[in-house]
């Protein structure tokens, strides 16, 4: 089985097409034999198919890059969709089979802090095998998989007590794990719970009946996974296909190509576009082997339409009479699968399908104690906790609850910056109550204010270390302005903590939400067709990123006041920095909480090597040059 390819996969599928497909996933603590449980799952099953789908990865990747455009789009299966998401999560996908079924099982880490990669392997699994060692009962981890099991969208669950054998086969034993998951997942979303006693070491109760407990007379779970009716309804749920990418080989040819992931559609069926609410009619279903005359969910296709409207990758075409929501506000639940804390205020890339637009969470509802249930008041969420938050995006997406359809229901968020998963969500509703309140077009406009000012509005953010001279180089700057006849404004990080942002202290969250206002009040005075002058440590990149994003193109320029560490803390104008080194000020920029430079600021002002009035007459110069201020 070296040598396997995509040929191998398609000729092996084809031979067992009429079985049906159970995708599931194993879970639980580590060391509670799920490995061993897989292992023999393979080798009883003597169908070791488990680098099938390695290669099949390998293969498509390969195609993606030397392919031509419409070659490559045509491959585009699950696996595709699932890395075209970002998911950088290692979860090993094995396949098996028997007479009667096929299976593919998501193979994922046990160890709490692999609880993303068991979320991952969830959002495409029918039925989830949760583990416990039978010496040890129920834990806090086999409660919090379950929970985020149900949460995404997981009905079937098979509670496999294991190592049965290292506890004398006991019924006692079993009994009372059985009873204690039993009152916890009462109150999850499971459509079926079926219980048994196995040793995945020695086979009792997996693939046959252990002759060592007698007083078993349930399914052993091969005949139960072969047997549980899961028959996933995807092609009864209204049509649904995001776009992945628009395809054009030509002038003739223009497709969109993505795959099914609801309901059906065939040539003549009128769609809409979501989000833009355009309407037409299929014309074609192109795939690699020839037109179809249906796609079904799960299908991988190109359409092209009756009329040229306007689809671009990450639009979603729907059945007209049955759509989606489309809002720029929703609420959610969210699992936390970063070491970094979640900070409200950030902005994060959503991915939803194949759209990925800006969001920030505008308020977290609660968190959840995994072992209880409970709702717990909270102001962020930590690696591997779970809540439950109002979000709000850049753009309107178009969606579904993710208790409708998982594909058009869930999303991941990602770091800006590094491009990691930080979150999986699960979107309950749109919120309407944003969408009526509209914009007031107002007759007196920014361009009308600043005419009347004889100037252009601009930002300059001043960044860099608390004692690096942002605020005297603002100063001097802003003096110079006012000399030449600029109408200016300058918002100074000590002054608006003193009022506006009073209620902030200096935790990172508390920093992000200290930007994001002054951003959006400096804002605001460049509407009123101001200059305005920001001087705040802003030590992360993110949020001057987001302040930048806020304004119109050219409006913003970056000036990075660069002082190194040490002679800031030399310099120590009022003291703070003895007291951060000293322990009496936490989360001092520079000591113990981060300082990200900038690294693409428009303008660098080098403090060591000159006084602040050169400086900031160098950065008067620098405006001159961008038309903000005359020559004089
Ligand atoms: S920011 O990081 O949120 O942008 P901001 O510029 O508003 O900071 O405020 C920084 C000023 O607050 C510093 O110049 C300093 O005078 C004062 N300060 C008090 N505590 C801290 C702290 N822990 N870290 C940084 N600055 C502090």
């Amino acid at each position: 089985m070296n040598h396997s390819s995509i040929s191998d996969l398609k000729a092996f599928l084809a031979e067992q097409e009429n079985k049906s497909l159970l995708r599931f996933l194993t879970c639980g603590s580590v060391d509670d034999g799920k490995s061993t449980l897989i292992g023999r799952l393979l080798y009883d099953s003597k169908l070791l198919f488990e680098d099938h789908l390695a290669a099949l990865e390998k293969d498509s990747k390969k195609h993606g890059t030397t392919g031509d455009d419409i070659d490559f789009a045509l491959l585009v299966d699950g696996l595709e969709a699932e890395r075209e998401q970002g998911i950088t999560i290692d979860v090993a996908y094995r396949f098996f089979a028997t007479q009667k079924r096929k299976f593919i099982v998501a193979d994922t880490p046990g160890h709490e802090q692999y609880t993303r990669n068991m979320a991952t392997g969830a959002s495409n699994s029918e039925l989830a095998v949760i583990l416990v060692d039978a010496r040890k009962g129920v834990l806090t981890q086999t409660r919090r998989h379950a929970y985020i099991a149900s949460l995404l969208g997981i009905r079937h669950a098979v509670l496999a007590v294991n190592k049965i054998d290292l506890v004398g086969y006991s019924e006692e034993t079993f009994s009372s794990i059985v009873a204690e998951f039993k009152t916890f997942a009462m109150q999850l979303d499971f459509a079926g719970l079926t219980a048994i006693p196995i040793s995945a070491r020695f086979g009792d109760n997996v693939f046959a009946r252990s002759e060592n407990m007698n007083w078993y007379t349930g399914p052993v779970l091969l005949e139960h996974l072969e047997r549980v009716d899961v028959e996933s309804k995807a092609e009864e749920l209204p049509f649904r296909l995001p776009v992945q990418w628009v395809n054009r080989p030509d002038l003739d040819f223009r497709g969109f190509s993505g795959t099914v992931v609801g309901g059906r559609v065939k040539p003549g069926d009128q769609i809409a576009v979501a989000r833009s609410g355009r309407t037409s009619a299929v014309k074609r279903i192109v795939t690699m082997d020839g037109d179809l005359q249906e796609a079904v969910a799960g299908h991988a296709v190109t359409v092209t339409l009756a009329d040229e409207i306007d689809v671009s990758r990450g639009d979603l075409l729907v059945a007209p009479t049955e759509r989606p929501e489309v809002a720029d506000q929703f609420a959610a639940h969210m699992l936390w699968m970063a070491d970094d804390e979640m900070l409200p205020g950030r902005q994060y890339w959503l991915k939803l399908g194949t759209a990925t637009v800006p969001v920030t969470i505008t308020a977290l509802k609660h968190s959840v104690d995994v072992n209880t249930l409970e709702h717990l008041a909270a102001k962020t969420l930590h690696l591997n906790e779970v809540g439950y938050a109002n979000f709000s995006s850049a753009q309107p997406i178009a969606f579904d609850s993710y208790k409708s359809n998982r594909d058009t229901g869930g999303f991941i968020l990602i770091d800006r910056f590094t491009n990691a998963t930080v979150a999986a969500g699960m979107i309950d509703f749109g919120l309407r109550r944003a969408t009526n309140v509209h914009w007031q077009a107002l007759d007196v406009n920014k361009s009308v204010r600043a005419d009347l000012k004889g100037q252009k509005p601009g930002l300059l953010w001043f960044t860099g270390l608390s004692g690096s001279g942002k605020s005297t180089i603002a100063n001097l700057v802003e003096k110079a302005l006012l000399a030449r006849g600029r109408h200016t404004y300058l918002l100074d990080g000590d002054n608006v903590r003193h009022g506006l942002n009073r209620d902030l202290g200096f935790t990172d969250a508390d920093r992000v939400e200290n930007i994001r206002r002054v951003a959006e009040t400096a804002k605001l005075f460049i509407d009123a067709g101001l200059i305005v002058l920001v001087s705040f440590i802003s030590p992360f990149r993110s949020e001057r990123r987001m302040a930048r994003e806020l304004l119109e193109a050219g409006e913003f320029i970056e000036v990075f006041v660069d002082t190194p560490l040490e002679v800031c803390m030399q310099r120590d104008p009022k003291g703070l920095y003895q007291k951060a080194v000293q322990g009496q000020i936490k989360n001092f920029t520079g000591i113990d909480s981060p300082y990200e430079v900038p690294e693409a600021a428009e303008i660098t002002l080098k403090t060591e090597s000159a006084a602040p009035e050169q400086l900031a007459e160098e950065l008067v110069r620098y405006l001159e040059e961008r038309g903000l201020v005359p020559h004089m």
